[in-house]
């Protein structure tokens, strides 16, 4: 069986499966208004450790989208277990399931860098409110390599490209952005943060050779620390 690295995330039910993890994301989203009015679309949700902190802190509407059905049935099984009123949607965000300005906040984190940009961008900037916004955590390629270097990267990950911070600037102009923010964090080894961990869902059955998908992550995410980033982008339209 040849997994990818996505179905590696799936199968072990990695929550939290972003760069910055719950602490970022709990940074971020105090910086918006957000309350019960507040209709938020979670793409790529996976298992929902965003979905349910959102519900527990805002007591927001919230709709969690994977093309995952394992990531779908993990996320569910935790919102029910807390009993979170959270819909789950199975779909792809390059062909998002909802009308025109259906939310006012769409959170990508790293979602939007494993599909074709140039489709999906323009399906956020379609589903949001006038007033709506995006935040997306993504991955951004801080330093061009060789073709050489970069193919089995994007290969491992199945990406279709990894676009520099200018590139997916113009992707979100193109999509109809407007406003651009975007902001570049730097990760730092703190002591453990016992309230944002990464947490997992495992499946029953863990071959042999996820493991070595783990360690092969680990491997780029060492070797490449300068050069591959991330960046969180906040876009209105
Ligand atoms: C790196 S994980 C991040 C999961 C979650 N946002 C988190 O931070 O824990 C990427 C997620 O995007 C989902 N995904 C990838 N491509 C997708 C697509 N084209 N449409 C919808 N979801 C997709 C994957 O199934 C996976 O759950």
């Amino acid at each position: 069986m040849n997994y990818t690295y996505l179905d590696c995330l799936a199968l072990f039910g990695v929550g939290g499966a972003h760069p910055g993890g719950l602490q970022l994301t709990k940074k971020l989203l105090s910086r918006e208004k957000i309350n019960e009015q507040t209709i938020v679309l979670d793409v790529g949700c996976g298992t929902g450790q965003t979905s349910a902190y959102m519900a527990e802190k805002y007591n927001c509407k919230i709709i969690g989208l994977d093309n995952n059905e394992m990531m779908l049935e993990k996320a569910r099984k935790r919102f029910q277990s807390k009993n979170h009123p959270i819909e789950t949607r199975l779909g792809r965000v390059e062909s998002l399931p909802f009308g025109e300005e259906s939310f006012d906040l769409v959170l990508s984190e790293s979602v939007a860098a494993f599909t074709d940009v140039s489709k999906t961008l323009p399906e956020f900037r379609r589903v949001l409110k006038a007033d709506g916004v995006l935040l997306a955590i993504e991955m951004v390629l801080e330093e061009q390599l060789p073709e050489e270097e970069l193919f089995p990267i994007t290969e491992f990950y199945g990406v279709p490209l990894i676009l520099t911070e200018p590139q997916w600037r113009s992707f979100f102009q193109k999509a109809g952005f407007q406003e651009i923010n975007i902001e570049k964090f730097h990760l730092t080894a703190h002591e453990p943060d016992l309230d944002n961990t990464t947490d997992f869902s495992l499946s029953e059955q863990l071959d042999e050779e996820l493991y070595n998908i783990l360690d092969q992550h680990e491997q780029f995410s060492k070797r490449y620390q300068n050069v591959l980033s991330f960046r969180v982008f906040r876009c209105c339209v």
